[in-house]
């Protein structure tokens, strides 16, 4: 095997050893780089399952990532926004202070106190930033207060965003005011509870004192699917969370002052919220902020962006890897990428040939490549290379071995730790400072996900293998969880959602390899009586998809069928309509309540997949 030991000589060998050798000695170590307006009197409050990290400690989020920075380097860069259209903002640390200040100021004066919530729906401009911090600064966590803008851009096209928020909130009394950022330039309804940014901006104060804050203090709440028909509230808390994102953006990006790093996430996902909003900023690093889509106008944005911003640090998912590698080496090879230093994925297993063709033609074989392994619920990254600190040889396709100061196993359905090379669940046996306080409002579902499994070690829901060396290769999820683009949904999730319209009975979805999301969602629906078969109507249920989950949940192919198949308890076989859809063996049927049904539903599978091929893929 090639050898891909990565350095950037950095040797300390101290870190893991005082980790190893008292977890939480250690993490109390790492949260004393955080500014504290008082220091915590208990490093960890364990009460299975919960978890309170520097537990009477005081600390503000925006006061570590803005005010922190502005005294040392007011001036020093902290966005450079680039528009989908094109156009650049440069936006300093001192710069986002004051507009920071002077936000928190207006939410102040339009009745927002601490520990309400507001929600956000803007599009990737600093404006995101600015909101999310002024909600830090004054301790709110997430709804009478909307912010959102006019538009956004997406492909070219102006996403209405002022009216979908109008629809969404139609009858929601307890929404008192929504503030509208002019973006995107076009004209939009005003009624009395409406606000339009500037002009609550034009005499705001530009001094707004921090709120100081419970370290164990709701900082936000990101929903995310799971086995379950609802999303779940992923709740995060501020010591805590905030001392994982700097270790980690420490540990993995060995950020420098003179780096310019640029992770495309969007904020509206919790890598956004982790490593684009508080780690970075933590660390008063430069970054590059992106509007629009990957890949618009041309295949070659991201290569430009780098380019012209001269990016040392690229951050990114396989998925949209898997879109450039498609476009061909002559895109990329027409750009200077000489700039980067060091590449990252996130959110999803990265093929070896995806890994390579990242290290060769992106890297130029001279940046290595973090894979880092996390989820919504962990906060920052868990398994992960972290050449900031040390020297690892890399292997493609593994996300290599856990940070310092966190215990992950592959165990097996009785929890006890498999033998190496044997596939298992992933857990993590001791608490973390990333991770989330509780499902929002839902202790119990909190317990019920994450702590009945394994009643002393958190279950992540992923099966892994543990090699010889120790290092983890992540097998996707053991739940009913898909992950398409990166993204998570739950089957379950998605199934209501087809069942939600008028003409479904019922429904069914698994997930099937895709050469570029890595999963794509097929949908076996029975129709109800009086519906039939057409092409109308399978618009109509992926138009109403689109409308009720979103753009992601779009099925690649959607199939008509006269009935699911079952096992005898009425649980809908997933696995045997996927080794359908796949073309696979079908396996022991012997549990199926009625036989027939999956020869039905392969001959339905058939015909579709003959007679409108065209039209299947969407
Ligand atoms: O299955 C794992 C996969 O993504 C899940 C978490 O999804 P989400 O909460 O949306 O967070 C995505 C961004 C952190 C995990 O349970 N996953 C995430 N990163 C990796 C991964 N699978 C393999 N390799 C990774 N690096």
């Amino acid at each position: 095997m090639a050898d891909y030991t990565i350095g950037l000589g950095n040797n300390d060998s101290q870190t893991r050893k005082r980790a190893d050798e008292d977890y939480i000695k250690f993490w109390a170590e790492q949260a004393k780089n955080l500014y504290w307006f008082e220091v915590w009197h208990d490093t960890l409050q364990w009460n299975p399952p919960f978890g309170g990290w520097f537990v009477g400690g005081k600390l503000n989020a925006s006061y570590n990532t803005l005010d922190v920075i502005v005294q040392k380097n007011p001036t020093k860069t902290a966005l450079l926004w680039e528009g989908e259209g094109g156009q650049s903002r440069v936006v300093s640390y001192n710069d986002l202070w004051i507009e920071v200040n002077k936000f928190s100021n207006v939410l102040k004066s339009l009745g927002v106190q601490k520990g309400d919530r507001i929600t956000i729906y803007l599009p990737m401009v600093p404006e995101l930033l600015v909101s999310m911090l002024a909600c830090a600064r004054i301790g709110d966590s997430g709804s009478k207060i909307v912010i959102t803008a006019d538009g956004g851009f997406r492909r070219g096209t102006i996403i209405k965003l002022k009216e979908v928020i109008d629809d969404a909130i139609s009858g929601l009394d307890f929404i008192q005011n929504v503030i509208v950022l002019e973006h995107a330039k076009i004209p939009v309804a005003l009624t009395s509870r409406d606000k339009k940014w500037p002009d609550l901006m034009k005499f705001a104060s530009p001094n707004c004192e921090p709120e100081k804050l419970e370290s164990t203090h709701p900082l936000y709440i990101l929903y995310t699917s799971g086995t379950t028909g609802k999303p779940k509230g992923v709740l995060h808390g501020t010591g805590g969370y905030l001392t994982h994102l700097y270790s980690t953006f420490k540990w993995i990006f060995d950020i420098k002052d003179s780096d310019v790093y640029f992770c495309t996430a969007d904020i509206g996902w919790v890598t956004g919220h982790s490593y684009v909003a508080y780690g970075p900023l933590l660390h008063g690093a430069t970054q590059v902020m992106y509007e629009g889509a990957p890949d618009f106008p041309t295949p070659s944005r991201m290569w430009e962006i780098i380019q012209k911003y001269k990016v040392t640090i690229f951050y990114t998912t396989p998925t949209a890897l898997r879109m450039f590698m498609k476009f061909g080496d002559g895109i990329p090879n027409l750009h200077d990428l000489s700039s980067l230093r060091l590449l990252g994925t996130v959110g999803e297993p990265i093929n070896p040939e995806v890994w390579k063709w990242y290290y060769d033609i992106i890297g130029k074989k001279k940046s290595p490549i973090v894979d880092t392994w996390w989820q919504t619920e962990t906060g920052g990254a868990m398994i992960t290379p972290v050449p900031g600190l040390e020297t690892i040889s890399l292997k493609p396709g593994s996300a290599t071995r856990p940070i310092p100061g966190v215990d992950i196993a592959v165990v097996d359905e009785s929890g006890k730790e498999v033998a190496p090379e044997t596939k298992g669940y992933l857990v993590i046996r001791k608490p973390w400072p990333g991770m989330l306080l509780t499902l929002y409002h839902d202790d119990e579902k909190y317990k019920l996900v994450y702590w009945s499994k394994y009643k002393t070690s958190y279950y992540t829901g992923d099966y892994a293998i543990k090699d010889k060396d120790g290092y983890f290769w992540m097998l996707g999820r053991a739940d009913d969880v898909l992950k398409v683009a990166g993204h998570r949904l739950g089957t379950a999730e998605l199934e209501s959602g087809f069942v939600s319209h008028k003409a479904v009975a019922e429904s069914a979805v698994c997930g099937i390899p895709h050469d570029v999301k890595g999963e794509a969602i097929i949908a076996f629906l029975v129709l109800r009586d009086g519906y039939s078969n057409s092409e109308t109507l399978k618009n109509e249920i992926v138009d109403h998809i689109r409308n009720v989950i979103g753009p992601i949940a779009l099925p690649e192919q959607l199939y008509f069928v006269p009935r699911l198949p079952k096992t005898r308890s009425g649980k809908i076989m997933r696995r045997l309509l996927k080794a359908i859809a796949k073309g696979d063996d079908i396996g022991d049927i012997s549990t199926l309540e009625n036989e027939a049904a999956v020869s039905e539903v392969q001959a339905a599978f058939e015909e579709v997949k003959l007679s409108i091929k065209k039209n299947q893929t969407r």
